[in-house]
């Protein structure tokens, strides 16, 4: 019989959460033809082991072992695009998400001709369980935040519990960015017309073991998601955020040449220098831990990235300060000589780091 359902988990670090789940959705979903295929990011617990020690000896239970790669949504995305069924649903390995309203979505999405089926905690029925105040107060600003790049009103758009019609997967999934743990928003924002979706209540409950892999840089990939779907046509969001990192520079910049000429002592060319190197030192820091979190330079590689960084930005430096130079030279006023010759040495740093400090190697 061919599957009818898929339920794709992504996972890392869940080992015991993977027997009592397949048991779980056997329970769950009796009557119907499903499969599950668990995606695991190579886990140091051996969380994929145990996938395939399951496999063995059930056929509905599937495995993708990813090796040198991390990241929630692009597990879904792989997991999902690995099914044949003609429906699918991603939900969290820990229990979080209520297995047993897996056959109500499937009757909804399948009666009612929807693109997505979302499990939502905010719709009559639905709960947070025992989560922090300070939580809900967060995942509530997140979902306003998240509004902002939405076509259809959903009460949960940061659910990380939902159902998908294949021939929808299909449409949006050329457009998805696949950054961060917001799947769902990525595929709701993705799709080009406004989606038709249900919504179906659900108790969000507490993780039965493990940990939570969300820490705080999470928030930060949030928004950036957010900000890649709202600008991302027109400005590349790495652009702005490494012009970002570049004007905190710029102030540590000031800031240091005013402590070495206090402090220090010293003589205008030496301060500038230190100054510079300071803020060069911190963009490169800064950019290697958020504008290109993906890419991140660890060791000895990070030395390299930064001699690189230092050898671009001087040179950087040379065409903002020749080219405002010669502008102003042509009477351009001060204020516009400087900021094109800084704007020209910016997106000359962005390219060339771009391509050889922080190469991209998939
Ligand atoms: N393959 C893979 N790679 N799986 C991952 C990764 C990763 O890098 N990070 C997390 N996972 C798996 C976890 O093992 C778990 O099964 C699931 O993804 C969700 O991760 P949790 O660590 O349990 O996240 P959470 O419970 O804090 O957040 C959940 O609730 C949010 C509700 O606001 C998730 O479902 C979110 O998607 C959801 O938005
Ligand atoms: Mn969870």
């Amino acid at each position: 019989m061919s599957v009818d359902l898929t339920i794709v988990i992504p996972t890392f670090n869940e080992r015991d959460n993977i027997a009592p789940m397949i048991e779980a959705l056997e329970t769950a979903l009796s009557g119907v033809a499903w499969e599950v295929i668990f995606v695991d990011d190579d886990s140091p617990d051996q969380t994929a082991q145990i996938v395939k020690e399951n496999a063995l000896n059930d056929p509905r239970v599937r495995c993708i072992h990813r090796i040198g790669r991390r990241g929630l949504a692009s597990a879904c995305i792989e997991g999902l695009m690995a099914s044949t069924a003609p429906f699918m649903a991603v939900m969290d390995a820990d229990f979080q998400h209520d297995e047993s309203k897996l056959p109500e979505m499937l009757q909804c999405i399948k009666e009612g001709g929807h693109d997505i089926v979302i499990g939502s905690r905010y719709i009559g029925g639905g709960g947070t369980g025992d989560w922090a105040e300070g939580r809900v107060k967060i995942s509530r600003l997140a979902t306003l935040i998240g509004g902002l790049v939405l076509k259809t009103k959903v009460s949960d758009p940061m659910s990380g519990f939902f159902m998908l019609n294949r021939e929808f997967l299909r449409r949006v999934v050329g457009h998805l960015s696949g950054k961060g743990f917001k799947i769902l928003l990525d595929i709701l924002a993705s799709s080009l017309e406004a989606p038709k979706v249900a919504e179906i209540p659900f108790q969000f409950r507490a993780r039965r073991v493990g940990e939570s892999k969300l820490d705080s840089l999470v928030v930060l990939e949030y928004l950036a998601l957010v900000l890649e779907k709202l600008l991302g046509h027109i400005i590349p969001l790495r652009f702005l955020m490494f012009v970002a990192v570049g004007s905190i520079g710029a102030i540590l910049h000031l800031a240091s040449l005013k402590f070495a000429l206090d402090y220090f002592l010293v003589s205008f060319i030496w301060a500038q220098s230190f100054a510079t190197f300071s803020a060069m030192t911190l963009n490169f820091i800064l950019n290697n831990f958020f504008t290109y979190r993906d890419r991140r330079l660890r060791g000895i590689k990070m030395l390299r990235g930064l001699v690189s960084f230092y050898m671009t930005c001087a040179f950087g430096a040379l065409i903002s300060v020749g080219l405002g130079d010669f502008l102003f030279e042509k009477g351009v006023d001060w204020w516009l000589s400087g900021l094109l010759g800084a704007v020209v040495g910016s997106v000359w740093n962005f390219a060339i780091t771009s391509v050889f400090t922080w190469r991209k190697t998939d």
